[in-house]
């Protein structure tokens, strides 16, 4: 997505005949929004189309919360039991027609299946866990603090090294894009965005595997299913690929935010965009400079929009009984902001050490079921001032 890249050996020109050891290759072309978007052309030794059996579609049924009430929430996901794989074993928090948000702490070191999803894009922040998404494109070794950007229709799966793994997941309808206004009118990130083409690590060349075996590819499909369906050859059988289309990360520490001499609102902290939603990163960095200006959030009301903060580690100045892995989520119709008594406090701070992640969605957020056990039942009250 963000620019051209080129792996392995492709023909010199598109469409033309291309032989491997004498055998015919196989070209796919993976193109967005018909042929009239980003694509890239992938070169198989074996038929991408070539399907030997479909399995009976696993469930992974979207239930709502039976809670109706609109209210703050705090999550506590740090108490989620670790376990399964990172596809199964998500636990979907919340959802609406342009996003799945889920939280997973797999701890499954892989899957002898394949993962592509067919109706969403997926943007992974890995929180704990390190190793490599091994995809059709190449790998992509992960690491604290990344951010994985998976398109749809990538054929994946992810291999976890021995610890601790958290994941949050997001799943949207629309393209994971760089916001544009951070992009020039060729698509090259501006010298005033947060990161530039430099930061974002694109996957690393493997070679073809040529398998000719059953394997298992489980696609998603309409969010709430997976189909098995088995090729009778490895998928990762590219000799090469290129173009504009294929998964990439960026670090969350590669982030380099900008510093107003009062308060920045949050639009300072774009970090991708997709239709319906922003993610922003709040990362360590000085606060305001004006010499009274107040380094805490004022309160505010986002009138067209649920804010879904997910907070990483450092303090969180803002809020009281916020740990790492918490979410707040904090709907449209209710005005949030600080806690009673951290104002004052947060006069003359000099910088924040605090590490979030937050999406903000244009359209309302349905509670899934998952977000029951982990719910906050106080956090709605914690806004009181302490009676003396
Ligand atoms: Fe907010």
């Amino acid at each position: 997505m963000p620019f051209y890249v080129q792996r392995g050996r492709i023909p010199r020109q598109r469409h033309i005949v291309h032989r491997e050891k004498g055998e015919h290759t196989y070209e796919e072309l993976i193109s967005r929004r018909g042929f009239a978007d980003t694509s890239s052309n992938l070169y198989h030794l074996h038929m991408p189309t070539a399907v030997a059996e479909l399995g009976a579609p696993i469930p992974l049924p979207r239930k709502k919360l039976e809670d109706p009430m609109q209210r703050p929430r705090h999550l506590r996901t740090q108490q989620l039991p670790p376990g399964g794989n990172w596809v199964e074993e998500r636990t979907l928090l919340a959802f609406n027609a342009d996003l799945a948000l889920s939280v997973a702490a797999p701890t499954t070191a892989s899957t002898p299946w394949f993962y592509r999803n067919a109706h969403a894009d997926e943007l992974i922040f890995v929180h704990h866990g390190r190793g490599v998404v091994e995809s059709i494109f190449g790998d992509l070794p992960f690491r604290p603090g990344d951010y994985v950007v998976l398109p749809r229709g990538v054929t994946h799966r992810w291999v976890f090294e021995p610890g601790r793994n958290k994941l949050l997941i997001l799943e949207t309808r629309g393209a994971i894009e760089t916001p544009s206004h951070f992009r020039n009118q060729h698509g090259q990130l501006l010298e005033h965005a947060p990161y530039c083409e430099r930061d974002l690590r694109v996957p690393e060349w493997r070679d073809p595997i040529d398998v000719k075996e059953r394997f298992e590819i489980r696609v998603k499909v309409g969010g709430d299913r997976l189909q098995p369906t088995f090729l009778s050859h490895h998928p990762f059988d590219l000799i090469g690929w290129d173009g504009f289309y294929y998964p990439w990360i960026l670090s969350i520490h590669d982030f380099m935010p900008s510093v107003g001499k009062i308060h920045l609102p949050p639009p300072a902290h774009v970090t991708f965009t997709a239709p319906g939603l922003v993610v922003c990163s709040f990362v360590p960095r000085p606060f305001d400079f004006h010499p009274r200006a107040i380094p805490i959030p004022y309160a505010h009301s986002n009138v067209d929009s649920d804010e879904v903060l997910y907070y990483v580690e450092g303090n969180f100045m803002s809020r009281r009984g916020i740990e790492s892995e918490s979410i707040t989520l904090h709907p449209m119709g209710l005005p949030h902001g600080p806690q009673p008594g951290l104002l004052e406090p947060s006069i003359g701070a000099r910088e924040t050490a605090e590490l979030a992640v937050m999406v903000d969605t244009f359209a309302p957020l349905i509670p899934a079921a998952g977000m029951g056990p982990l719910d906050d039942p106080d956090y709605l009250y914690s806004w009181l001032e302490p009676r003396s």
